[in-house]
């Protein structure tokens, strides 16, 4: 310790024996929280008047009683809203998040850490930058990816084309329609007009047909336009289906595309073995997403963008105002991660990915994964014993459709009215190759088979033997 002089009177007024008391406080909400989630509602919102009612009101002058007023938040914003980490939220892309990861979070929020240059934040780069070649190694990228951290896929994805797009210059990106929407949209923003974006129907298991991608790809050189990238899935948002990886990789090297492979749902899974076999390829892309705020356990918000070809994502975002010169000058060589994204101040996401695999280590977070994939297959088993239903895409990295003979989408909507009235669970409707189906996505390792069960009978599904 130095001996600088040091005040702790907070001029905002809160005192460090009330930050204590508070924030053991909020450390048993927390835990209060993770203990009786498959007791509350998975899902739960409120009407904009009630809300406004207890949240509103004009802007507060003088403070007021903070327990009070953290009380408001757990008991009315935090109650109303959906929670990923509940055990049958099966909707969307479920957010399991876990102790660690909070952790990590919560440290990096306390010290209020930045990790944005070498000089301003070495100690939070390096941990982004170790925890990054953690999940380079799992994905069987080569030495020397280079990869950076965002707020989720959507802006993980549009960095990776936009550095794609400065490295290549411009071109065609062909994509196929299984792409999750926020990639068209991505590129729409990146300023790829019309015929620079490919959308390809997928075939019937829902993967980028390779055939027409190349018919599609020799279309457009005859026409004399330039193709530029291919957009691969690992792992569908709808279905999980998995693009042919191994194939599209071979086509993308041998027509000297940029294969991008958008694994922020489903690139986790090659931590395990079940996923490791449908993930081959994966290795072979120029660049990859991968959300650990998906199916790695982490609180909201993580993302982790690799890039297999060094010095591109400093080559489309190195920018260096007078303001900053110092800090750069004073950099050897070292990574400044404001120059791997569009954003500058970052919050050092890494830290929470970091403590989660040192605290529970890859074996165990890889059979947490194979859970996720277990537990679809066995609600696939289950729907196949009531001949009234079918299967409409098999169990795939932890998705599961299937539909009610004959029902329309408003007929399987009617049916969530049991599972959605008091929050049960929570799951959607959605609709595969222009088929009504109801899906579920099983990645919560603390959702049990009984979980499952329970929330198939709700939608009058017959599962016993
Ligand atoms: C495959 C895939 N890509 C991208 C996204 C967008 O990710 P985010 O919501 O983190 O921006 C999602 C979201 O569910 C997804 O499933």
């Amino acid at each position: 310790m130095t001996d600088w002089p040091t005040d702790s009177a907070d001029p905002l007024g809160l005192d460090a024996a009330q930050m204590r008391e508070l924030g053991y406080w909020v450390v048993d909400r927390v835990i209060e929280h993770f203990e009786t989630i498959a007791a509350q509602p998975a899902i739960r919102t409120g009407t904009p008047a009630e809300l406004r009612a207890a949240l509103g009101g004009p802007v507060p002058r003088s403070g007021g009683d903070a327990l009070e007023a953290m009380r408001t938040l757990v008991d009315v914003a935090l109650a109303h809203m959906q929670h990923g980490d509940h055990p049958r939220n099966f909707a969307r892309v479920p957010s399991p998040s876990s102790y660690a990861g909070v952790l990590g979070d919560w440290l990096a929020t306390g010290f209020n850490a930045i990790d944005a240059s070498w000089t301003g934040g070495s100690g939070p780069a390096t941990v982004e930058l170790v925890a990054l070649d953690w999940v380079r190694e799992l994905l069987g990228l080569p030495e020397g990816t280079e990869g950076v951290t965002t707020s989720g896929g959507s802006l993980a994805n549009l960095t990776a084309l936009a550095a794609a797009r400065a490295a290549e210059g411009p071109g065609v990106c062909y994509l196929s329609d299984q792409t999750h929407a926020s990639i068209p949209r991505g590129l729409t923003a990146l300023g790829f007009v019309a015929d620079q974006v490919r959308v390809l129907p997928a075939d019937g298991d829902m993967r980028l047909p390779v055939a027409a991608l190349a018919a599609a790809v020799a279309d457009d050189r005859a026409a004399g336009r330039r193709p530029g990238f291919v957009v691969a899935n690992a792992g569908t948002t709808n279905t999980g289906a998995v693009d042919p990886l191994v194939e599209l990789a071979a086509l993308a090297r041998r027509e000297g595309l940029w294969l991008h492979v958008d694994g922020a749902y489903g690139a986790s899974a090659a931590l395990c073995e079940a996923g490791r076999r449908v993930l081959s390829g994966l290795e072979l892309a120029d660049s990859v997403v991968l959300d650990p705020h998906k199916w790695l356990f982490q609180p909201y918000d993580l993302a982790c963008l690799l890039v297999a070809r060094p010095g591109v994502l400093k080559g489309a975002f190195h920018m260096v105002p007078d303001y900053l010169a110092d800090i750069t000058a004073a950099n050897d060589g070292e990574v400044d991660f404001r120059d791997r994204s569009l954003e500058l101040t970052r919050r050092p996401r890494g830290l929470k990915l970091w403590l989660s695999f040192r605290v529970y280590g890859v074996d165990r977070l890889a059979s947490a994964v194979a859970r996720g994939i277990a537990l679809a297959e066995h609600a696939q088993r289950l729907i196949e014993r009531d001949e009234d239903w079918q299967v409409v895409t098999p169990a795939q990295l932890g998705i599961v459709t299937f539909a009610r003979h004959g029902a329309d989408r408003r007929e399987h909507h009617a049916m969530l009215a049991g599972i959605d009235e008091g929050g049960y669970a929570h799951i959607t409707t959605t609709s595969v190759g222009g088929y009504a189906a109801l899906r579920l996505c099983t990645i919560n390792p603390r959702t049990t088979e009984c979980d499952i069960a329970s929330t198939l009978e709700r939608l009058g599904i017959r599962v016993e033997a």
